[in-house]
């Protein structure tokens, strides 16, 4: 992925994130390249950065930490209890230049104010946001929204925070967010279906867009192993299991080797995948053993499994490849004595074939991917907020779309909230930074 060029204003973000102090909120509309410059970012900084994400998969993905790992913070409301730092913590924490947020539309204000109030603590400013660190949040709040927690935890923020989303958070009293908001889409090109995806984003659907996206939606899907994007994990389970048991033969099962503490249900890939010749497939990394030219496969890439033995044989677009294990490493970062500075360690390895059976897949582990066409099943009803447009937004052309029943009003949900902080920040268009 870091081989494309970065667009002009992906670079003057680039840049402004490498020359200033400033807390900066890096967004844009699906397809805008937000992760592409994330990739960059991790291999191109100067400065002192750590990475860290709300999940554990987003932190693999992005090669980070979560955040209450790298801050040691209880899980569930912190509110204003104490925060234990260990020595080793405060050295870590005070060896930050930068500190980048992944996925940051999925942490709540309280988690925020934690990590402000920890960064303040270990640095000994107490009365500097963040301590003095610079703060780099990429995410879209228009795709994926903060996990509303127990009772209790909704009723703190019901008392303390104008909402739950991490721009209602405290910190923000008494520094500024510069929010860059990308404006280029890479991932559609035809502007017709990108100004409907907007219309999606927003809740501004007219009956002209609707019927447009119910017609086109409405052929019947195709029958070769399109994928389909579904609402619920019960139905993804159930395609999968029901085409998996149609093709002849027995299921050979890949089990995930795990070493080093990889913690509960953080798994990036199945522990035990059930493949047979004939299964449809979705690639969940980037290619990156291969140096002969362009990579074979991205994540996201659907193929048909041709062959299983210790490796196996993917057919992608007519052309056969080998795919062997890949290895997600799960990193910690820690403050080096030695050399003064950030360290960036494995602490474990999860090895698996980086396939999951594709015949169907949750919206929600859809989001970030690309797929050409898509069937998109919104069950009964959508149900969180930007769900259909998350769905919609994966697929690059409007011809690839297929739907199980047409789009109603009622599925599109977008979040007051988001609408407020999104209208009210004047995003600078990047490309002027
Ligand atoms: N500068 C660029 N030039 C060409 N293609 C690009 C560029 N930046 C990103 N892309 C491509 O556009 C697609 C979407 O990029 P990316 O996944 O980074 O977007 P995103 O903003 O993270 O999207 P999402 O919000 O859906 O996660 C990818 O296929 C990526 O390779
Ligand atoms: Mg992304």
């Amino acid at each position: 992925m870091a081989d494309v060029p970065l667009s002009p204003e992906q670079q003057a973000v680039f840049d402004r994130i490498e020359t200033t102090m400033d807390n900066i909120f890096v967004t844009g509309r699906a397809g805008t390249g937000k992760s592409t410059l994330l990739t960059y970012l991790s291999e191109e900084t100067s400065k002192q950065l750590v990475i860290c994400a709300p999940t554990g998969v987003a932190a693999l993905n992005v090669g980070g930490q979560t955040i209450h790992s790298l801050f040691r913070l209880p899980i569930g409301v912190i509110a204003d209890h104490d925060i234990e730092q260990s020595d080793e913590l405060r050295k870590l924490l005070n060896s930050i230049e930068t500190l980048v947020i992944d996925e940051v539309s999925m942490v709540n204000a309280d988690l925020l104010d934690a990590i402000d109030r920890s960064l303040r603590q270990a640095r000994g400013r107490k009365n500097e946001a963040f301590g003095g660190v610079q703060v780099v949040l990429f995410g879209d709040p228009y795709q994926l929204a903060p996990v509303p927690g127990e009772g209790d935890e909704r009723a703190y923020f019901a008392d303390h925070y104008r909402s739950m989303w991490f721009f209602d958070a405290k910190v923000w009293d008494e520094t500024d967010l510069t929010v860059y908001e990308l404006a280029t889409i890479h991932r559609q090109s035809d502007s017709e279906f990108k100004w409907m995806l907007n219309a999606v984003r927003h809740g501004m659907v007219t009956a002209e867009i609707a019927e447009r996206l119910n017609t086109t939606g409405a052929r019947p899907a195709p029958t070769d192993g399109a994928i389909t994007l579904a609402s619920t994990n019960a139905t993804v389970t159930r395609i999968n299991a029901t085409e998996l048991s149609r093709l002849p033969g027995r299921a050979l099962t890949a089990r995930a080797e795990i070493n080093g503490e990889f913690g509960g249900r953080t798994f990036p890939a199945d522990e035990a995948l059930d493949l047979k010749v004939g299964a449809r497939v979705m690639f969940l990394r980037n290619d990156t053993q291969w140096d002969g030219g362009p990579p074979r496969w991205v994540n996201g890439s659907v193929g048909t499994v041709l062959k299983i033995d210790s490796t196996v044989w993917v057919e992608i677009d007519g052309t056969r490849h080998e795919v062997k294990p890949a290895v997600w490493e799960k990193f910690r970062y820690s403050y080096s004595p030695l050399t003064k500075s950030l360290r960036k360690d494995v602490v474990a390895e999860f090895t698996q074939f980086p396939l999951r059976l594709a015949w169907a897949v949750t919206i929600h582990k859809s989001q970030g991917k690309t797929y050409d066409r898509a069937i998109v099943d919104l069950g009964p009803r959508s149900f969180a907020p930007g769900q259909t447009y998350v769905a919609l937004s994966r697929i690059t052309d409007l011809e690839g779309l297929y739907l199980t029943r047409p789009l109603r009003p009622s599925d599109i949900i977008v979040d007051e909230n988001v609408v407020r902080f999104m209208t009210r920040v004047q995003a600078i268009p990047a490309i002027q930074a």
